[in-house]
């Protein structure tokens, strides 16, 4: 079995994941030996914050790449971002200094998990209105939306993308996190799983217990979907 994962903080230097190359390649192995075929790495854009930058990252890319190929460890990577819903993003995007996934239209976006719903809505339709496809980035853990899963089912409506992250389904951050995780496994309106891998020992890159789970609990196409296909089509075909 083979996994996609669209979130993962492991290349080094740049914001709170992989603290350096030697840290990435250790999860990179693990990430491999969970049958994790391919990454989109995904790091944070924080205003203030983190600075995740396209030219950043292809730099670190390569490197990494080149570390990997000499170790054996053979896991495809590709370009994206976490990006921090800011004023500021559509123009950061058109102009290239931050990343979709894997060049294509679809951008991995985060919010509070404190923000507002009529916030996250205008933010959504604002990247619609240009052009992208936003896939939000942990769903669960946003308090107005695991408070009212219609809100979830009005997101998926409009043609968003929702990513929920492994640790979540398997209750390792929290009974609300987990218990909201599978109401939207059981309606479907999940489109990713991801690790959201930061290191190698809390927030690791592993994702066999959790399909395992998933397989045993819900439909197999669905599973198969949320797990490898929807990403192999949506972000990585013919790319
Ligand atoms: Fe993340």
């Amino acid at each position: 079995m083979k996994y996609i994962d669209i979130h993962s903080h492991i290349l080094p230097y740049m914001d709170d994941g992989a603290r350096d190359a030697k840290m990435s390649l250790a999860m990179l192995r693990l990430a491999e030996s969970e049958g994790i075929s391919d990454i989109i790495v995904t790091p944070h854009y924080r205003k203030g914050h983190y600075k995740g930058e396209r030219r950043q990252i292809d730099k670190v890319l390569a490197e990494i790449r080149d570390l990997m190929k000499a170790e054996g460890i053979q896991v495809n990577l590709y370009p994206g971002n976490e990006i921090y819903y800011h004023s500021e993003l559509e123009e950061k995007l058109e102009s290239g200094v931050l990343s979709t996934m894997n060049n294509t239209e679809y951008v991995l976006v985060e919010f509070s998990p404190m923000e507002d719903f009529m916030y996250i809505r205008s933010a959504i339709d604002q990247l619609f209105s240009i052009g992208y496809i936003p896939i939000i980035a942990h769903v669960e853990r946003i308090q107005c939306i695991e408070k009212n899963i219609e809100r979830a089912r009005d997101l998926k409506k409009s043609g968003c993308d929702l990513q929920v992250n492994a640790a979540s389904a398997m209750g390792e951050t929290g009974f609300r996190c987990k218990r909201f995780v599978h109401k939207l496994l059981r309606e479907e309106l999940v489109d990713y799983i991801g690790t959201d891998a930061h290191d190698i020992d809390k927030r690791r890159p592993v994702i066999k217990k959790c399909a395992e789970m998933l397989y045993r609990k819900y439909n197999r196409d669905y599973v198969d979907e949320i797990l490898f296909q929807n990403a192999a089509t949506r972000l990585l075909a013919s790319k």
